[in-house]
């Protein structure tokens, strides 16, 4: 199917609690194998998904679960979870960019004996929906953070190698652009989103010379923000493993994105929608992230009706790490509900 079908059919699917969803159901042939996705198209960069073994592994969706895929990206994690609750299955993907969303639709195809529901809508929003749906989910799986389509995306301006226009929106249909963000705020919003957002050690002065360079002009572009950046940050103290505007532009992409607001609160109410037996497993890429995931696991423990299967969290292989450096910062942490 060419891609731009695939995003007409996703933009005429029918509306459910205000996300736009739309639901297959083929035929179960009886071999239990689901087809294969459409391997000769091209999407762009492809993203590939991180540890899909241990999430495998975590998750044991088996055939017939109800599986909840609340980060669908590209849908990696999601041909490899439908292989698995074949036949009979149910997967429902989650994703609030709608470019990602319609490439996932398209990769996934028509997987046999599963039935697949896109849902172009907020994870926090999971709950809600199975609850109307009448329905509980034998796994749900969070990616967080960004995939590759976006990054390498030139127009996105999620990059610092890319001179665009400061958007960083993943829905770009909604919310203010980075830009607008970053022109507006304080030098103390600025700086305390950069350290909350990013740990960044020298926010003050990145904050400083952002207030100082639109007072002549605003910033419109990813190189103007990269340029404030390598301006405030001495060469000598410059990270070597990383470009020095890594930490702002991810502070900044959190920000712009709410991607933290609520996230605590939002784990707790997705463990709550998991059936017994159940598991709830969250990669996390920063340690902000990762230190909410650590809280709200800690907290579902306490009650006693959830038990944590990562005592530590997992990273990637060294062979992974190698083949797929984006993965490096990954860490993997699951919890399972016990009791009703
Ligand atoms: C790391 S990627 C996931 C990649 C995916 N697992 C795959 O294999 O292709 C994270 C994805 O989650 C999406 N995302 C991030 N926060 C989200 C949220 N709150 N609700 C829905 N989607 C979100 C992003 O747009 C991005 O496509």
């Amino acid at each position: 199917m060419p891609r731009s079908e695939a995003i007409v059919g996703f933009a005429q699917g029918s509306s459910h609690f205000g996300a736009m969803l739309f639901s297959r159901q083929v035929a179960d042939t009886g071999s239990g194998a689901p087809r294969s996705a459409n391997p000769g198209e091209d999407f762009g960069p492809a993203h590939e998904p991180v540890m899909v073994e241990e999430v495998l592994e975590a998750l044991s969706p088996s055939p017939g679960a109800v599986v909840v895929d609340g980060t669908m990206g590209q849908g990696g994690h999601s041909l490899a979870l439908i292989e698995r609750i074949a036949p009979g299955g149910t997967l429902i993907g989650f994703e609030w960019d709608p470019a990602m969303l319609a490439i996932a639709q398209v990769r996934i195809g028509d997987p046999r004996g599963v039935k697949v529901e896109f849902v172009s809508d907020d994870f926090r929003e999971i709950p809600r929906y199975l609850f109307r749906t009448g329905r509980t989910a034998d796994a749900i799986l969070l990616d967080l953070g960004l995939n590759t389509g976006q990054v390498l995306d030139p127009k996105r301006g999620f990059s610092f190698a890319h001179d665009a226009p400061l958007d960083m929106r993943m829905d770009r249909g909604r919310g203010e652009p980075a830009s607008a963000v970053l022109n507006r705020m304080s030098p103390v919003q600025i700086e305390d989103m950069l350290r909350d957002y990013g740990d960044e050690k020298w926010a003050r002065a990145i904050a400083k010379k952002i207030v100082e360079v639109r007072k002549s002009r605003p910033l419109t572009t990813t190189f103007d923000l990269v340029e404030c950046v390598l301006a405030a940050i001495p060469k000598g103290a410059r990270e070597k493993r990383i470009h020095p505007a890594t930490r702002t532009f991810q502070s900044v992409r959190v920000y712009v994105n709410r991607e933290l607001q609520g996230l605590e609160e939002a784990l707790g109410a997705m463990a709550e929608a998991l059936s017994p037996q159940g598991v709830l497993a969250v990669i996390s890429y920063h340690s902000g992230e990762d230190r909410i995931v650590k809280h709200a696991f800690r907290s579902l423990e306490a009650t006693e009706r959830f038990e944590s299967i990562t005592r530590k969290p997992r990273t990637p292989s060294a062979s992974e790490v190698e083949r797929n450096p984006r993965s490096r910062s990954a860490k993997l942490r699951a919890v399972r509900r016990l009791l009703p």
